[in-house]
């Protein structure tokens, strides 16, 4: 490859265009610095997601886990860098401007109603309507039939969209939580903490669940300190450091030890940085 070959495809690559398989990733970060005043949260970090995947960014307290998943929503602009979708330089002022280029996301408070049902909890605020204008009414038939599709065909969950929250446990809330989020068809969806406060069943549940999403093409960022969590079901983890990407492991070459210690000291092996 000449001179000119070489630059032209690491330009390619550094700028998120298509790659030499011909599509790009689903999500590039490229250089990104988040500051708050003289806190250097998130630090120049470069990272592609993949159409599909499950993404975990683990991190100890402070390592700007939050920062860098706000950044992608659109809550935080970045300070210096880049967000890439599908090839395409984006910009999001706030988290409509994520919404409306296909990236959700579920925070950790999930902040469901208790006392409403699953498929008010699924449209609360974009209820599909019938009518004109000022004129027209909520349309419960289309909101029903339209979460009992999400909670049914696209979680595989069978529940009555009727029932309150209230009687849900953590794993079936989280999976509202999901529904709400695919009520605006995304292919990105972003997790804060999703199997933080859930029992075993109930992580496996989740899991099974946003495998399942995966597996139908929708791209999945989790963000966790939950590392035996991320361990049994992420394709890939990222592990942040002070604002740093330090690492990016393959479940299959890695483990909890290892993980343990990249979040903790940002390095292997007193100071060896992996060669990947
Ligand atoms: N809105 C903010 N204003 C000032 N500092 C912030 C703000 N948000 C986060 N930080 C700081 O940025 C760093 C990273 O925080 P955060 O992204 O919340 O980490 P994590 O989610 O991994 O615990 C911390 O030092 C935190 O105090
Ligand atoms: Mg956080």
């Amino acid at each position: 490859m000449s001179v000119e070959d070489a630059a032209e495809t690491a330009q390619e690559s550094a700028s998120g265009q298509d790659t030499s398989d011909g599509s790009a990733p689903k999500l590039r970060v490229e250089n990104v610095t988040k500051q708050f005043g003289r806190i250097i949260a998130v630090d120049d970090v470069t990272l592609d997601i993949q159409e599909g995947e499950i993404f975990a960014l683990v991190g100890d307290n402070g390592a700007g886990k939050s920062t860098l998943m706000n950044v992608l929503s659109g809550v935080h602009a970045p300070t210096k860098g880049t967000i890439y979708k599908d090839g395409r330089e984006v910009h999001f002022s706030n988290p409509s401007d994520a919404r409306a280029n296909g990236i959700e996301t579920v925070y950790q408070d999930l902040a469901l109603m208790d006392d409403l049902d699953i498929a008010t909890n699924i449209f609360m605020g974009q209820f599909p309507r019938r009518g004109i204008g000022p004129l027209s009414i909520i349309d419960w038939e289309e909101t029903y039939a339209r979460s009992e599709e999400i909670m049914m065909e696209r979680l595989g969950r069978d529940v009555d969209i009727k029932t309150e929250v209230e009687f849900f446990s953590g794993g079936q809330r989280q999976l509202v939580a999901v529904g709400r989020a695919l009520a605006f068809d995304p292919d990105v969806i972003i997790l804060d903490e999703p199997t933080s406060a859930l029992s075993v069943d109930a992580t496996r549940l989740v899991q099974n669940t946003l495998d399942k999403l995966a597996e139908d093409g929708i791209t999945i960022v989790i963000v966790s300190h939950n590392i035996e969590s991320v361990l049994a079901h992420a394709d890939r983890i990222g592990v942040l450091y002070q604002g740093n990407l330090v690492d990016i492991k393959q479940p299959e070459e890695t483990d909890l030890e290892e993980l343990n210690e990249l979040m903790t000291t940002g390095t292997l092996n007193a100071g060896l940085l992996d060669d990947d």
